[in-house]
Formats: C-alpha cells, sequence, structure tokens
C-alpha cells in the first residue's frame, strides 16, 4: 500500500476501534460487544497506540504496553476487512518492534486458537508460540502466548549503551 502511513497517537476513536473490533473476527466469536471496545478506548490512556492511515482513513491500529515479563505486550492488533493481505498488520508490527526492541528484549502478544490466520501471519514475522492460556476469554478455547526475541535480559542490558528501565 503506497500511500500508507504508521503514527504515533495518544487518543483512540470509539467510532473507529467499532468499525475495526466489532463485526469481525475473533472478536465476534469472542464475544465482543461495546463495553469491550470502551474498554480498548479508555485503555489507551496507559498504553502504546500506532495508528495506521491510507488515505486519511485509518485502516489498522496495533495497541500494547510496555514492562512485561522484559518485553513489550501487544493487546491488540487490527487491520480493516478490506485491507487485509496488503502489508498494514506487518508494517506495524515492524514499528512496534522498532520502538518495543530499543528498550526491551522481547514482544509477546496472544492469539486465540481457532484464528489460525493470525497464528501463521504471526509465525511469518518471526513469533514463536510459547504455550496456550486454555479457557481464558471463552470455554472451549484458548489463547496461545507467542514470543519474539532478540537475546536473554542481562546481556542485553549489559550491552546496552542506553540506560534501561528496571526489570519487572
Ligand atoms: C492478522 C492481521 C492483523 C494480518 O494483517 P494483514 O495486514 O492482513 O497482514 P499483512 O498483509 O501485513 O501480511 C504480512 C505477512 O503475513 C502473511 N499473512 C497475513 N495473513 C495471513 C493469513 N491469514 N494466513 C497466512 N499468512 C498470512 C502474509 O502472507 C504476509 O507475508 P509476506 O509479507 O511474506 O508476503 C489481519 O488479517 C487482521 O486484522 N485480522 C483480523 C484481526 C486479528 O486476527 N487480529 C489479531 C488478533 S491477535
Amino acid at each position: 500500500m503506497n500511500d500508507l502511513r504508521i503514527e504515533t497517537v495518544q487518543h483512540l476513536d470509539v467510532d473507529v476501534c467499532t468499525r475495526l473490533v466489532l463485526g469481525n473476527e475473533p472478536w465476534i466469536r469472542l464475544g465482543y460487544g461495546p463495553e469491550d471496545v470502551a474498554a480498548i478506548v479508555r485503555s489507551v490512556a496507559t498504553s502504546n497506540l500506532l495508528l495506521a492511515r491510507s488515505a486519511r482513513q485509518v485502516v489498522g491500529f496495533a495497541l500494547s504496553s510496555s514492562g512485561m515479563l522484559c518485553g513489550e505486550y501487544l493487546k491488540i492488533l487490527a487491520v480493516d476487512a478490506s485491507n487485509h493481505g496488503r502489508g498494514v498488520g506487518r508494517q506495524l508490527m515492524e514499528e512496534l518492534e522498532k520502538r518495543a526492541f530499543a528498550t526491551w528484549p522481547n514482544v509477546y502478544l496472544c492469539v486465540t486458537d481457532f484464528n489460525e490466520g493470525a497464528r501463521a501471519f504471526y509465525r511469518r514475522l518471526g513469533y514463536e508460540e510459547v504455550g496456550v492460556l486454555s479457557d481464558l476469554l471463552i470455554p472451549g478455547s484458548g489463547e496461545v502466548l507467542m514470543r519474539k526475541s532478540i537475546g536473554a535480559w542481562r546481556p542485553y542490558c549489559r550491552d546496552s549503551k542506553t540506560l534501561r528501565p528496571r526489570r519487572q
């Protein structure tokens, strides 16, 4: 996508979040509703948010938080259904990783076990499946914890020239 821009922002519009999350899988099957959208939007205040824009329209976002297990945790990644397969998800993740790996040696995320497309997408980007948190969101289904690492915490700290935050 030629005109795609990835921006760091501090606000997520409720209508944008509703369009990208509600009405789309995996969130339909996971039972997401307006209250979940409201919680996502509220959590932006204490999270890191990247927006993907094309022709002034928001076509995707990635919301993450810092400091989990020496890493950044991706809470939600959504790309507009009509723009799947055009590199939006990859560019959002590349920007997230560029920022995360400047501070931490890990990026983590959870993906629902039945979401085979997203699991393949993350594997393609170099994420490894660590384990399954069974019956986490809905009964009979699990969240697969995935991790991408550039090394262990100690050598990462030692080798770093910049001041790192305290390990959590
Ligand atoms: C999963 C999702 C974020 C991927 O974003 P996207 O913009 O469609 O993916 P991209 O076009 O950037 O694809 C990047 C790579 O992953 C691969 N990929 C993407 N979707 C894939 C799929 N369903 N199956 C297999 N591979 C896939 C692409 O082939 C591409 O590989 P390449 O760059 O080597 O050609 C997007 O499909 C989405 O929002 N899905 C619904 C919500 C969701 O599942 N979010 C994740 C919740 S954890």
